[in-house]
């Protein structure tokens, strides 16, 4: 598996994700899931943003949290040690999507940011792994980049944060690479405090798809719920 996100994960929250839209749209469907004590998986957990959305929507379940960056990881165990409640509900493992080791049942799948990363095969895979273990009616949540095919994607921003001294702005821009994938690049600047400034590149891989495409590829009723996020029912 590449990893993308490690070089940049020291700044990954700063990009205000908690709050937004498919967070909240997240926590509310998460509260209404009947759950049956089954485990909910969190697929590319990253630094525990949706560990945490699911932890406060759905006060007693199991959480199974994948996150194979060492980076994304080593934050997300920081946060998950930290907390008592979280210590004792997190399982964090590390191994990729391809080589999971799952329970033989799960009462909902989170893949927040992550299906993007996995290519048409390893995804067939996944769904492989998954569905025999959902129960009818069980969903999986989804966050997408509302890219349905390879463009040319302008620079936008992406964070204007400060920390002590130190001013973090980031933008994110993108072109087509081959087949389905957008090559994406994030341009991180830091500015101030004793340090001179520093700028940080960072490329990653999005294969492209619609919400609409997985529904075919897992023969699951999809709805969607932001621009970005949607849920399959097992
Ligand atoms: C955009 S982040 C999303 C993090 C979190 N779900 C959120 O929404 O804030 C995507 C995460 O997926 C992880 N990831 C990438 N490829 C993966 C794979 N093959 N298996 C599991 N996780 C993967 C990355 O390491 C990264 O932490």
């Amino acid at each position: 598996m590449d990893d993308f996100y490690s070089p940049v994960a020291e700044y990954y929250d700063l990009v205000a994700r908690a709050h937004s839209e498919g967070d909240t749209v997240l926590r509310e469907r998460l509260a209404a899931t009947a759950l049956n004590g089954e485990p909910i998986l969190d697929l590319g957990a990253g630094t525990g943003r949706t560990v945490a959305a699911i932890a406060e929507s759905v006060p007693q379940c199991d959480i199974l949290a994948v996150e194979p960056a060492p980076a994304m990881r080593a934050v997300l165990m920081h946060r998950v040690v930290n907390d008592p409640h979280l210590r004792q509900r997190v399982t964090v493992v590390a191994e990729p999507v391809d080589k999971l080791h799952l329970p033989d049942k799960l009462g909902a799948v989170v893949a927040y940011g992550v299906l993007g990363h996995l290519c048409r095969e390893k995804r067939q895979q996944l769904w492989q792994l998954l569905l025999p273990r959902l129960s009818a009616g069980a969903p999986i949540f989804v966050e997408l980049l509302p890219l349905e095919k390879p463009i040319v994607l302008p620079a936008f921003p992406l964070a204007c944060e400060t920390v002590g001294k130190r001013h973090y702005t980031a933008s994110l821009q993108g072109e087509p690479g081959p087949d389905d994938t957008m090559l994406l690049t994030s341009c991180w600047t830091i500015r101030g405090g004793p340090c001179p400034a520093q700028v940080i590149r960072n490329q990653s891989v999005w294969h492209t798809f619609s919400l609409a495409e997985l529904a075919q590829e897992t023969r699951l009723r999809a709805e969607r719920l932001t621009a970005q996020a949607g849920v399959l029912y097992a």
